[in-house]
């Protein structure tokens, strides 16, 4: 895992980040959760529509659509069954247009989901694929002689059971990482490649802005050898995609992968443009698993490992190549919950948080409702959730033996349907999502924690990160400043500097309830306050309870 340097590197000149992703702030949306306009309880393209204003007051530059592509909805749209048209759940081709269109008014890009490494099992091309072995679409997946009840290997799928599924008209087995449903593409075919180079071809002549790469380090795998993430062809396809795609627009295209370190996101990201602008990986948040076991395996928060795990990808990729900067998404429970305080102290937490992620170089992501301090899901029992990973996980375990009250810790700290609940907008029924009945239970919640009472109000969350998303247009040491971690040891303080040529800002954050001394603040008594959430007399050094700010001052 990656360390901080022990010298600064010269500094590179405000011009070197002259992209405009660079300075952007994306807000990922997660259509079903997001708003229904029809009523039947599941979000919806003409929800995102009417609440365009509110992301253009929130003041963000892109917004990462989760997939709307049809689907049959195993894995809630990651598995797709056609990559050209709009789910009629979500809308029509027709509303994603107008979406693209209405959002363009509003400086807003919107950027698709690409789920590449699979489709669904419903796909025409893998229902062609299945009629037999001269079938020419047979070869767009990966099969493997075999004999019923005995797999080519022992390889698991992410959402439990084997990797492989039999199929008796062929006698073979297909490769699934996912679920059965999502059967893997055969990347090594050419003719897969080209039919995903023209589709994504067709999305940029519609005008979208970028693409958001699903597990994009596991397309290249090798079944036979037990590769599935960072296969050996994985760069020369990737690069090769980029060739023939991206690098014909002004696109923001982000990868997304759980295995990369930061010498695999230098390839990801290289200045050059070679692949992608930037990678999502998620080294950080994995820390508070059991090493080499499951995520639902919890331990506690690994802090001083957190800090120097963000700061030595902070130096990492200083001048070649690029991170995204994330707390949360559609995967991971909420971060006020997870690593903040959801009690007494929400507001100042989530506060807290921002400020630690928006003060790093990256292009941060707020994931829907995180800009309101919205937290987990509240829900009691089994049968409230709906995400397949989660239920296929709590029947494994409790066939297993495991204690039914251990799986629901486990649960309940980590399902990914904690933030996958509806967007909480106003007190009104259903917390304003939906005029039906709600696909997955709202948080009991929404009455105190909405975006009504929030917009508008000084000392909101979402005015927080409304000022946090200005500070990074405004000041271009937000993008450009090298990363220095202070008081690395400190099992309490979280402080940083940025150094650019003309300016040196330092971030600030007590990351836990008890007041904490942070003696370098009394070197910046002389600097300008560029937000806090909570004002400082000049000669304070102690941080109370998630006290956070950023301090500024010329060099
Ligand atoms: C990614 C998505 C996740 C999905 C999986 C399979 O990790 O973010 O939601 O289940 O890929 O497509």
């Amino acid at each position: 895992m990656c360390e901080q340097k022990k010298e600064r590197p010269a500094l590179m000149p405000a011009s070197a980040c002259n992209k405009w992703w660079q300075k952007a702030v994306v807000y990922q949306v997660y259509p079903r959760s997001f708003q229904d306009s029809s009523g039947d309880g599941i979000g919806d393209l003409r929800g995102i529509i009417s609440r365009l204003d509110y992301l253009k007051t929130l003041g963000v530059d892109a917004i990462w659509l989760s997939p709307v592509y049809c689907s049959p909805q195993d894995d809630n749209g990651y598995d797709i069954s056609d990559y050209r048209d709009i789910d009629p759940m979500f809308g029509t081709l027709e509303d994603m247009k107008q979406l693209i269109g209405e959002a363009k008014k509003r400086n807003i890009r919107i950027v698709m989901d690409l789920v590449l490494n699979h489709t669904s099992d419903e796909h025409r091309w893998f229902k062609e694929a299945k009629k037999g072995w001269d079938n020419p679409y047979h070869d767009y997946y990966v099969w493997r002689d075999g004999k019923e009840g005995v797999p080519p290997n022992d390889m698991k799928a992410a959402f439990g059971g084997s990797a492989w599924t039999w199929v008796p008209e062929l006698s073979q087995y297909y490769f699934h990482q996912f679920s059965v449903k999502q059967p893997d593409l055969n990347w090594d075919n050419p003719k897969v490649r080209r039919e995903i180079y023209d589709m994504i071809l067709w999305w940029m002549a519609l005008g979208v802005g970028g693409f958001r790469l699903d597990v994009i380090d596991q397309i290249a795998k090798v079944p036979d050898e037990k590769i599935t993430a960072n296969g050996p062809k994985l760069h020369e396809y990737i690069r090769e995609m980029s060739r023939e795609t991206f690098q014909k627009g002004d696109l923001i295209t982000v990868g997304e992968a759980w295995g990369a370190t930061p010498e695999l996101a230098k390839l990801y990201s290289n200045p050059d443009g070679s692949e992608f602008s930037m990678v999502f990986q998620f080294q950080h948040m994995m820390l508070d698993q059991q090493e080499g076991r499951e995520k639902w395996d919890l331990s506690p928060l690994p802090f001083v490992k957190l800090k120097k795990n963000l700061a030595g990808w902070q130096q990492a990729l200083y001048g070649c190549g690029w991170n995204s900067l994330f707390w949360d998404n559609h995967d991971l429970p909420r971060i006020v919950s997870h690593w903040g305080n959801d009690g007494v102290y929400r507001e100042k937490s989530a506060k807290m948080l921002a400020t630690i992620l928006h003060g790093m170089q990256g292009t941060p992501y707020i994931y829907q409702g995180e800009e309101l301090g919205m937290t987990n899901a509240d829900f009691e029992s089994i049968d409230q959730f709906r995400d397949i990973e989660t239920l296929n996980m709590y029947r494994e375990r409790i066939e297993k033996g495991y204690d039914p009250e251990d799986v629901m810790c486990s649960v309940h700290a980590k399902s990914r349907d904690n933030a996958r609940t509806p967007m909480q907008w106003d007190d009104s029924e259903n917390a304003g999502f939906t005029t039906g009945t709600p696909w997955i239970g709202v948080n009991g919640n929404y009455k105190t924690i909405n975006a009504a009472s929030q917009v508008g109000r000084p000392d909101s969350v979402f005015s927080y990160y409304q000022k946090l998303i200005g500070l990074r247009k405004a000041y271009d040491i937000f993008a450009d400043g090298y990363f220095e971690l202070l008081m690395p040891e400190d099992p309490q303080i979280f402080v940083y500097t940025r150094t650019d040529e003309q300016t040196e800002m330092l971030v600030y954050a007590n990351f836990y309830d008890k007041e904490a001394d942070c003696p370098v603040l009394s070197d910046w008594a002389d600097a300008q306050c560029l937000i806090a959430n909570e004002d400082r007399a000049p000669k304070r050094t102690a941080l109370h309870a998630y006290e956070a700010g950023i301090l500024v001052r010329k060099r």
